[in-house]
């Protein structure tokens, strides 16, 4: 059961599990995995506050943080600084009106209520300031005041200096890979944990699924370690991942139906009744392909009447308020704003059928590898 990697993440089962819920991180860590914290929708204030929350809850048990560094965005220099009001006027008004008329189609009126951020507002800039170099940087300079045991990044790899901070600090930094080619780039910025990710996975991802994607990383980047991720829900599928030579698996979409997460209500209903052809890669979140539940947001925006989705970090400055009063008219039971509302999830959300605890859906997962593994075994003598 123990893996180099649980040795050197402090870990009991090589399990990660990305959550931007604390509750979900603090409970598989404390079950003996190993949690991580999606830092890159709060400010350093909002993370420093769940840092300290988590530390309390974990009594010194490991976990990580991670952020997202695009290498590529629409009006913004990587690592550079940005000007709202410039990345406001990129925004046609095409795509402001076809979203209007969108939530006006499906009965949510503007205008906007308060609290709720809009196009170019401070709350949207916090967005594309979040996934700026700096921005991250910031994050992880807060981060790495608490005990964290593991700084890990997305869409790129990680900027020189968030691996100088993290190194400095004694800190492995793990960063997430679709291709070969983006394995070979994080091993050349000196990372020090790949995570294979696969098609299949919920959020940003490629077109390579894990089957093929995990053994053709873990030979070109050997001997650094490498983390399975995207389809892995349980122990058959675990057992599976460290056949094809990972060290430990990743996993995001499972812990979205714990009893600790907090999912939208609706959302998670409509998780728990999805079937594994529910999702799709779509752009029309973010602006870049992420794999997401299939709504009636996700048809409008590949229907007919589209302009298409904006680039990173246009599209998410664009829809942001709009996702905001489709989320709180969901919740209200407004029948348009259920058939709008979605999220990100993985393929795997088809066998996401009942609420459990976080640490029990971990200890099945783990129980049921094990008699993998034990079967395998026997078969082979
Ligand atoms: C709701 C959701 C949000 C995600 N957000 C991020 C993120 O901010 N940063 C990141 O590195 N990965 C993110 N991911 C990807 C996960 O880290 C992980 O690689 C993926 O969920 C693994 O595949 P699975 O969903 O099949 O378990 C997200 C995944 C989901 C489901």
């Amino acid at each position: 059961m123990r893996t180099r990697l649980c040795d050197q993440l402090g870990m009991e089962y090589p399990v990660l599990a990305f959550s931007h819920c604390r509750d979900v991180v603090a409970a598989v860590t404390r079950a003996g995995g190993f949690g991580v914290l999606g830092a890159t929708t709060l400010t350093p204030d909002q993370l420093e506050v769940e840092l300290r929350w988590i530390d309390e809850a974990v009594g010194g048990k490991p976990y990580g943080v991670d952020v997202l560094v695009p290498e590529k965005l629409a009006g913004m220099e990587r690592g550079g600084g940005f000007d709202a009001a410039v990345l406001a006027d990129l925004i046609p008004e095409e795509h402001r009106r076809f979203l209007d008329s969108l939530l006006r189609e499906y009965g949510i009126e503007p205008p906007a209520a308060e609290g709720d951020p809009d196009p170019g507002s401070e709350s949207s800039a916090g967005i594309a300031a979040g996934l700026t170099g700096e921005g991250a940087l910031r994050l992880i300079e807060v981060a790495l005041t608490h005990p964290i045991r593991l700084v890990a990044n997305a869409l790129g790899a990680p900027p020189a200096e968030m691996i100088k901070a993290a190194h400095g600090a004694d800190v492995p930094v793990a960063a997430l890979a679709g291709k070969r080619e983006h394995a070979e780039r994080h091993v050349a910025a000196e990372v020090d944990i790949v995570v294979a990710q696969g098609y299949e996975a919920g959020g940003h991802t490629g077109d390579i699924a894990t089957m093929v994607l995990v053994p053709e990383i873990v030979d070109a980047v050997a001997p650094r370690p490498v983390l399975a991720a995207g389809g892995i829900a349980r122990g058959r599928q675990m057992a599976a991942a460290m056949a094809l030579g990972a060290q430990g698996v990743w996993t995001g979409s499972v812990w979205l139906t714990t009893a600790e997460a907090e999912t939208h209500p609706v959302v998670k209903e409509k998780f728990l009744a999805a079937t594994s052809s529910d999702t799709l890669r779509s752009r029309s979140i973010t602006g870049k392909p992420a794999r997401q539940l299939k709504s009636a947001w996700t048809d409008a925006w590949d229907g007919p009447d589209s302009p298409g989705p904006l680039p990173m970090p246009l599209q998410p400055l664009l829809v942001d308020y709009a996702l905001h009063r489709i989320r709180r008219a969901a919740a209200a039971g407004s029948p348009g704003a259920v058939q709008l509302v979605n999220y990100f999830v993985g393929q795997v959300v088809g066998s996401l059928n009942s609420v459990r605890p976080a640490r029990q859906v971990l200890h099945e997962m783990i129980e049921e590898y094990v008699d993998t593994v034990a079967g395998l075994a026997g078969g082979l003598q």
